[in-house]
């Protein structure tokens, strides 16, 4: 049994109270682990540490080069390790080993993209009517605090610490209570590039105790968190009251609109694709399919005849392309919404827990499609989180703008048509932060991940991603050298 422990000021430490969670295998339902289950007084004391090590420590010291080499290296190490830490992101939340593989290729190109960026944060020079100088310098805002979820426990913790570090910042971060191993993987790969004590500290731990402490301890300057919209609610209120910076992203029920001049096939792939990747415990996921009524029949056809592809199986059997959701709770919260689904639309495959002996264990779902489902339907509007698609028809372009529009969130999206005028034009009406053209969901870290409207806000990757984790400063210098002689 391993029992790792948490990273606080530099040290390996289990939780004062001593208490642990069970890791658990969501296929075999083995416990992998016992994991830290940090309390209040665990959280401060990484609070901190990293305080002081903004504060005073040597990390205030560090140059934006240095950082950066220290990025690259947290890129080597992870790229070392890689095997392990795809096989643990696989064995403890249930992905495809596969796709795991990706996610660690991901993270490590996004330290990598960071560690370059590091050099490249700059300010500017004003034009100011007097005789001064006006330089706007960027800072670290200070001491963040980042809470993330259990859909991509290494890549959420990449995509959160990389700009920290860049920008000179020091962290807390907090994994989900679920799937803390491979953070903890990345605190030991932290470790051996001998970053200064208390500049990341990782703290596992459920999110009414650890994550609450983090989001109110008033020694936070800032706030990332990835999760649901409920939780994400409690996060902004509570981060308010010691008006924190904040960058929040809360999930979507994102469309993917095929018109019938789309490539079909191209299509077809694209729909189970984005709504069926990672079990569908994607923020991003396609899970609205609006498909225009011209091809609409023959759309359902081939989305059952395809769906077939999709096999469940061992997350670690290379040749499986579904494994099973993350936990218990999840998987009825996912099954409750079939029920409901099942008096909203006609369900087309799929529909509950697979038959499967060698899958009983597991908390698995079959990949399930539900058709002609009305916009307004529970289905449609909430985020289910799970091999779940609701399949919506439409008749032209403005009821597609209009159905893909309404809903509380603004996250992600898609159009298929060959018309590329069409297809911008469609796209610049969707009220969401991530589109695309005749695909779906790969994602760069390059480019800025975040939503509208109840997704939530702030942008995370790319040089939009750094905005957040610097503080911006105007200084006058004066060039006259002589009294104001005002009094
Ligand atoms: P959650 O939003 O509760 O958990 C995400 C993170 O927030 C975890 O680290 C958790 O420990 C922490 N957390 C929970 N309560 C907190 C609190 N009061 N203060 C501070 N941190 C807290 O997500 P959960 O419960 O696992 O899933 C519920 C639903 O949220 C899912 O069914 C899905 O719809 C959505 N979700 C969206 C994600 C996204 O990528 N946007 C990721 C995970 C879940
Ligand atoms: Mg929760």
């Amino acid at each position: 049994m391993r029992e790792p422990r948490m990273w606080i000021d530099g040290e390996w430490t289990t939780a004062r109270s001593r208490g642990t969670r069970e890791v658990v295998n969501p296929a075999s339902q083995e416990v992998l682990a016992r994991a830290p289950e940090a309390t209040a007084e665990d959280v401060s004391a990484a609070v901190g540490a990293a305080r002081a090590a903004f504060d005073s420590g040597p990390w205030g010291k560090t140059t934006a080069q240095d950082r950066g080499k220290l990025l690259f290296e947290v890129a080597r190490g992870i790229r070392a390790r890689a095997a392990e830490l795809a096989a643990t992101d696989s064995r403890n939340m249930g992905k495809p080993i596969v796709e795991a593989e990706f996610d660690v290729a991901d993270a490590a190109n996004c330290f990598e993209y960071y560690g370059g960026l590091a050099t490249k944060i700059h300010g500017d020079t004003l034009n100011v009517p007097d005789n001064a100088l006006s330089i706007v310098v960027r800072e670290p805002v200070g001491v963040v605090g980042q809470i993330i979820p259990w859909n991509y426990p290494l890549l959420m913790a990449a995509w959160k610490l990389g700009p920290a570090l860049a920008a000179g910042c020091t962290a807390v971060l907090k994994p989900a209570e679920q799937t803390p191993l491979s953070a903890l993987m990345l605190a030991e790969i932290l470790a051996s590039v001998e970053l200064p004590r208390g500049v990341v500290n990782v703290v596992t731990g459920d999110g009414p105790v650890a994550g609450a402490a983090l989001v109110s301890d008033p020694r936070v300057d800032k706030v990332a968190f990835t999760g649901g919209l409920e939780t994400g609610r409690i996060v902004i209120k509570t981060a308010a009251d010691t008006v924190k910076r904040m960058s929040i992203e809360l999930g979507g029920k994102n469309p993917n609109v095929v018109f019938a001049d789309a490539d079909f096939e191209a299509a077809v792939d694209g729909a189970l694709f984005g709504a069926f990747a990672n079990q569908g415990e994607v923020c991003s996921a396609g899970s609205r399919l609006l498909v225009e009524k011209k091809i609409y029949d023959r759309m359902l056809g081939a989305l059952l005849e395809k769906v077939t592809r999709i096999k469940l199986g061992d997350p670690l059997d290379r040749a499986t392309k579904m494994g099973p959701l993350v936990t218990a709770e999840h998987r009825e919260k996912v099954l409750s919404y079939i029920e409901i689904g099942k008096r909203e639309g006609r369900l087309l495959c799929g529909g509950g827990a697979p038959q499967r002996p060698d899958l009983a264990k597991g908390f698995y779902v079959e990949p399930t499609i539900f058709a002609d489902v009305d916009n307004r339907a529970r289905i449609a509007q909430e985020e289910i989180f799970g091999p779940v698609l609701t399949v919506i028809p439409f008749e032209g372009e403005e009821e597609a703008v209009r159905i893909a529009n309404d809903t509380p969130y603004g996250l992600a999206g898609a159009v298929w048509t060959r018309d590329v005028f069409r297809g911008i034009r469609v796209l610049r009406q969707i009220r969401a932060g991530i589109l695309w053209l005749n695909t779906y969901h790969p994602t760069y870290n390059e480019a800025p991940w975040g939503g509208y409207k109840q997704s939530g806000f702030g942008r995370e990757l790319g040089p939009y991603g750094i905005e957040h984790y610097l503080e911006t400063k105007q200084i006058n210098v004066n060039l006259t050298e002589a009294p104001l002689g005002w009094y």
